[in-house]
Order: C-alpha cells, then structure tokens, then sequence
C-alpha cells in the first residue's frame, strides 16, 4: 500500500550553504595550524606589532566581564576569547561550526567553566537574550551570510548585554577582493557603518582601527527586536 503522498522524493534538508573559508575550517589540518596562525595575524594585519596579550588587554578593559556571567564565543576556532573569558570566571558556551576546531579547542583549553558546542550562529536553537556578551574574534568575516549571522548574535544576547567584534574591515585593496570572489574563499571584509545597521536596538560603545582590523564594543539597549530569519 502506498503510504501519504509526500510533495519531495529527497525529504533530506538541503545542508547548509558554506563560504570556501568555512569549509576550510572543517580540516583538522586547518584546527591544527590554526593557533600559530593566529598568533600572528593580527601583527599581519594591523600593521604594527599586536600580539594575543595587547588583544586580551584590549577587551578586558573595554568589556569588564563580570565573574559568572555567561558569555557565547561565536566562532570559536581554537578557542581564545572562550579561554580568557574563563579565565575571567566566566561560564562560556564556546560555538563553531567545526568539529575539528573545536576538538582542537578543548584540547588547548580544557577549563571547567567552557562548554563547548558545534552549531551555526546564524542559525541556531540558542534561548533569545540569554547571554551577558558575545565575542566574535574575525567570524564576521568567514560566516556565510553576516547580515544573518549578526542577527543570531543580537537575538541571543539580553537587554544590557555587550558584544565585542573583531574583524577585518574593508580597505577597497586588491587582496581582498581577491578573497571575497567565491572561489577564493567568499570572505566578507564588512564596512564599520554597515555592521553598525545590521545591530538596530544595540549602540557603538567603542570602536578602534588599527590598519585592517576593527574592533567594536556594542551594547544592547533595548529588547525583543531581533528574530533570526
Ligand atoms: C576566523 S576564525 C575565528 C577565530 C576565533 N574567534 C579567534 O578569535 O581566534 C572563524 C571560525 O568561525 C567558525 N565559523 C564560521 N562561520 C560560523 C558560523 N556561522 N557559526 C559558527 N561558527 C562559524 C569557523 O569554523 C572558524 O573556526
């Protein structure tokens, strides 16, 4: 006997679209060589020395995370800001969407105050303003759809809370429209003011340059806004 008629052969969900560079972070290769990598990339990038240690100043004072509160580390990788967040006496949901990364991560940093989770930020079952802060240390600029995934932060973060950004701005050069052509990598290098609309209810707390790489201090100030679509 037949059973109810179904609209598709294939009921399998179509897996999610993946930029070249998220891809590329599914390699254990890639979780491998990471950590030395980003040992170095912001010094790369900024163009003058700026190492781990000036980066974690840097957030500490501009975030002030508070002993217990509980923070998301989107994007993960091999978990930096998820270690220094616990550190800090944070509880720590640390989220990237490769295993690889994130096996490596735990690896690195196995600190009872981190969980860590494979899942998409731009689409994930997270509970609405749940979280005190967010860290996004350069997923902004791997992430397939940014618009979408910066819609997933603001949702999941609670009235009052923070987020801090770090990324690779635009610069109109070569190399990254290089980057940004599909094949290469499908990298978005976002410009400062349109990050800024992609987070309506939240506010620019602080903002600093420094040759390529931005980083943001957002706060939230109202409720109830953001539905990740
Ligand atoms: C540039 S690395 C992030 C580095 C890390 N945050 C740090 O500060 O060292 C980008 C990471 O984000 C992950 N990723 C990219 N898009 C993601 C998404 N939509 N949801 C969760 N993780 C994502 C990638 O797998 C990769 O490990």
């Amino acid at each position: 006997m037949d059973g109810p008629a179904q609209r598709k052969e294939n009921l399998n969900l179509p897996a999610p679209a993946m930029t070249v560079a998220q891809r590329s972070n599914l390699s254990p290769m890639t979780a491998r060589a990471y950590t030395a990598w980003r040992r170095r990339s912001l010094s790369l990038l900024a163009g003058q020395p700026f190492d781990l240690a000036r980066e974690e100043r840097l957030f500490l004072t501009q975030c002030a995370p508070q002993r217990g509160g509980w923070w998301l580390d989107a994007g993960t990788s091999t978990g930096f800001y998820a270690e220094v967040l616990a550190r800090a006496g944070c509880r720590v949901l640390a989220a990237d969407l490769s295993p690889a990364m994130l096996a490596e991560a735990a690896r690195q940093h196995p600190h009872p105050g981190i969980d860590w989770a494979a899942l998409n930020v731009e689409d994930s079952a997270l509970p609405d303003a749940s979280f005190d802060g967010v860290t996004v240390g350069a997923t902004l600029n791997e992430t397939h759809d940014p618009a979408r995934f910066l819609r997933g932060v603001a949702r999941v973060l609670r009235p009052g809370g923070q987020v801090w950004l770090m990324y690779l701005r635009r610069t109109g050069g070569p190399v990254q429209g290089v980057l940004a052509h599909p094949a290469a990598g499908g990298l978005t290098f976002p410009d400062p003011a349109w990050v800024a609309r992609q987070l309506p209810g939240l506010h620019l707390a602080h903002g600093l340059t420094v040759g390529a790489v931005r980083f943001e201090r957002h706060v939230k100030t109202t409720a109830g806004r953001h539905t990740a679509s």
